[in-house]
Parts: structure tokens; C-alpha cells; sequence
């Protein structure tokens, strides 16, 4: 879940000084113990000698048996070890103390969103998304992030979400699934208010492939079974093919049984986005949403994923976002956002002809490609 992270001032402050503080105390702490051990250990080894010494005495005059003073160092010795693990009791009881307290904050965490005490379910499940005058700020940010946004994103429609960095593209499709609630305003799907539906229920209905895309320590099955637990193996290639995954998966050491290491750190780029759309196509969703996930494939791979992808998502509610023009070019509508506002909205063509904002984004990608 993504949370808002943002620091004010004091609590930089706060962070700096309770650092400084840690780092005195460790330093404190060793200084103690780097004493307190070579200090134990010589009083053992001390008295072990000790006892010795003075019992070989006796012993060898013949005033005590040798079974005593055996049986005496034992006693000895097993007393000194306990107070040693006495003396590391002190030491580790406050750090365990510590760190409970640390984990039991985490555990009590109330989580921001909420579900619902009586969950609402549509009486059709079509995949209508309705955005109504919505207004998104992060939680401690000075400005919102979005605002007035108003349209609806319909089954058997591809919209596009195009604009610069830090438009608010992420932010608007995050609150499709409620990881965030809006500021003002209402967020419905099937006509019921997204704060109103069990979240089990609302996440079920929506694939997300996020702009980074995670996968799972496991096998590449693994991965795409998070998805869908029952899928078979030809339903697995399936979507490896729709999502242009299909060769590679094939090249790799086991294929399907391949090992993906935890943040699927051993392959690249685009082909852990591959997987992630692999991953999101085997739920079935009626919502998609797209998040840059196609920034890091080549052309020709872009193009062959977003014609299969037509094929495989003619009934659902489809998001793309994205930087690329090239990539919404046969969107059915592209809205374009600049600094969190709708600037335009409408195809291609019609945006080129009527909407500047557009036009500037065109035209900078033309010339690029042109260089
Ligand atoms: N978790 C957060 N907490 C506070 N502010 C955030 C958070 N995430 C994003 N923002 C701010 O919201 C604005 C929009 O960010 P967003 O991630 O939606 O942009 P974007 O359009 O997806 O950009 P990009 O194309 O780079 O992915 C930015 O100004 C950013 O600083
Ligand atoms: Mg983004």
C-alpha cells in the first residue's frame, strides 16, 4: 500500500537529534560492554586458577580428597557463568523492550482506509468508472495534487492519461482502487461510491500493473498464479503471449519453473514489466490500468503488446497512462493532465486540432524521433 511520506521541519528536526542520540547511546553501550567482558572472563579464569592453586595445596598435603576440589571448580565455575548471563540480561532486556514497543506500534497502526461497516455491492458488475469533481491532495502536502477532475471511463473503451512528469497521473489511477480516498468530490464504479464497497471486492475487480513493477521471490508461475491461483499451465502461456513474454519465459533455465529472485532483481526492466501485465491479464479484471508499464519496451514490442492487448481486453474498462504519443495513438479518448487538471480531452485528432497543451507534447516527440 502506498502511504504518504512527508516530513515537516520539527520532525526533521526531531529525526536528526533522535539520530544523533542513537548513535551516542551504541557507542555508550559497547564502550560498557567491551569492558565488562575481558573484565567477567578474567575473574573466571581468575578464580579457576585460584581455586587450583590453593586446593592443589591441600590436596597435595593430604588434607582434602581430589573429588572435592573437582566438584568445587564445577560449583565455582557454574556460578561465575551465571552471572555472566546475568550481567547479558541487563544488557539485552531493554534492546528486546525496545524493539517490542517499536513492533507493537507498527502492529497498532489504524490504517487510513477503512472498509466499510456495511458494504455496498452493485447490481452490475460492469466496470463504469465515474470520476465527479474530484479534488486529491496528499495528506500533509500544501496543494492538491488533482482538482475538479470530472469523466467516466466506460467497458469497451481504451482511455489514455497522457501528460509530464508529476501531472498527477500515478495519483489518479491510485484512486481507482481506494489506496487513497479523495479530497473532495466522488470516485464511483458501477454507480456505488468506491468508499462504500468492501475493498476484498473492489481490488478483485481491477488489474493494476504499477509503474514499478514487483514481482515475488519464486518461480515465474508463481508470480503469474498470484494472480489466479487455479490457472492452468496453458493458461499461464496465454498470457505470457498476449503480454509479449511468451519467448523469453521460454529461453529461461525451467521456463514456467524459472527462479525470479525478491523484487525480480534477475531480469530486466521490460521484461519484469511483461510479466506484471502477464500477471494482471490472468485475473480477468473489469478494470485495467495501465501505469507506464510500457515505457521500457522497444517500439516493435510496444506495438505488438498493444494490439494483442485489444484483442484480450475488448469488454473491459482499459487506463493507460503514459509519456509516449505513439503508444495511445488508437486510444478511444485521451485525456490530457498538466499540473493535476484536465487540459483536453477527446481522440487523437481532435486534440491535435483543438488542444495546445497536446499539440506542444506532439510535437516535442515528433522532433525527437525526426533528430
Ligand atoms: N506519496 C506522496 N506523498 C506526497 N506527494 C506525492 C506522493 N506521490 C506523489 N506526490 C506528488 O504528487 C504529484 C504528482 O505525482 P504523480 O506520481 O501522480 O505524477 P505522475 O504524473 O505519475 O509522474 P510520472 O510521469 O513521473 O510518473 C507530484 O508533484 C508529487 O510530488
Ligand atoms: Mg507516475
Amino acid at each position: 500500500m502506498i502511504r504518504a511520506f512527508v516530513r515537516s521541519d520539527s520532525e526533521e528536526r526531531r529525526f536528526a537529534t533522535a539520530n544523533a542520540d542513537l548513535t551516542a547511546t551504541t557507542l555508550r553501550v559497547n564502550r560498557i560492554f567491551v569492558l565488562a567482558m575481558p573484565l567477567l572472563m578474567g575473574i573466571m579464569n581468575f578464580s579457576s586458577v585460584a581455586v587450583l592453586w590453593f586446593g592443589g595445596h591441600l590436596v597435595d598435603n593430604g588434607q582434602m580428597p581430589i573429588g572435592n576440589l573437582t566438584a568445587f571448580l564445577a560449583y565455582i565455575l557454574q556460578i561465575l557463568m551465571s552471572v555472566l548471563m546475568a550481567v547479558m540480561m541487563v544488557i539485552l532486556v531493554p534492546r528486546a523492550e525496545a524493539s517490542a514497543e517499536r513492533i507493537e506500534a507498527v502492529v497498532r497502526v489504524e490504517p487510513s482506509i477503512a472498509a466499510p461497516e456495511h458494504p455496498v455491492t452493485p447490481a452490475t458488475a460492469k466496470g463504469i468508472v465515474e470520476f465527479r469533481d474530484i479534488t486529491f491532495g496528499y495528506p500533509g502536502g500544501e496543494h492538491p495534487v488533482l482538482r475538479d477532475l470530472s469523466f467516466q471511463l466506460r467497458p469497451g473503451e481504451t482511455t489514455a492519461i497522457i501528460g509530464g512528469t508529476g501531472a498527477g497521473k500515478t495519483t489518479l489511477l491510485n484512486l481507482i482502487p481506494r489506496f487513497f480516498d479523495v479530497s473532495s468530490g466522488e470516485l464511483l464504479i458501477d454507480g456505488v461510491n468506491v468508499r462504500d464497497r468492501s475493498l476484498e471486492e473492489l481490488w478483485s475487480g481491477i488489474g493494476l500493473v504499477p509503474q514499478q513493477a514487483y514481482l515475488f521471490g519464486g518461480t515465474v508461475a508463481d508470480n503469474l498464479r498470484f494472480a489466479a491461483e487455479s490457472a492452468t499451465d496453458a493458461e499461464l502461456w496465454h498470457a505470457l503471449e498476449v503480454a509479449q513474454a511468451r519467448d523469453f519465459v521460454a529461453t529461461m533455465p525451467g521456463q514456467l519453473d524459472a527462479p525470479i529472485d525478491q523484487g525480480g532483481t534477475n531480469v530486466s526492466g521490460g521484461q519484469r514489466q511483461r510479466l506484471a501485465i502477464a500477471r494482471a491479464l490472468l485475473k480477468r479484471p473489469l478494470i485495467y490500468l495501465f501505469d507506464d508499464c510500457f515505457s521500457a519496451l522497444d517500439a516493435t514490442t510496444d506495438a505488438r503488446l498493444r494490439a494483442a492487448l485489444r484483442a484480450e481486453t475488448r469488454d473491459t474498462t482499459v487506463v493507460i497512462v503514459t509519456q509516449r504519443v505513439s503508444t495511445i495513438l488508437n486510444a478511444d479518448r485521451i485525456i490530457v493532465l498538466d499540473g493535476g487538471c484536465v487540459v483536453g480531452s477527446g481522440t487523437h485528432e481532435e486534440l491535435l486540432a483543438a488542444c495546445e497543451p497536446y499539440q506542444e507534447i506532439v510535437a516535442s516527440q515528433l522532433g525527437e524521433a525526426a533528430a
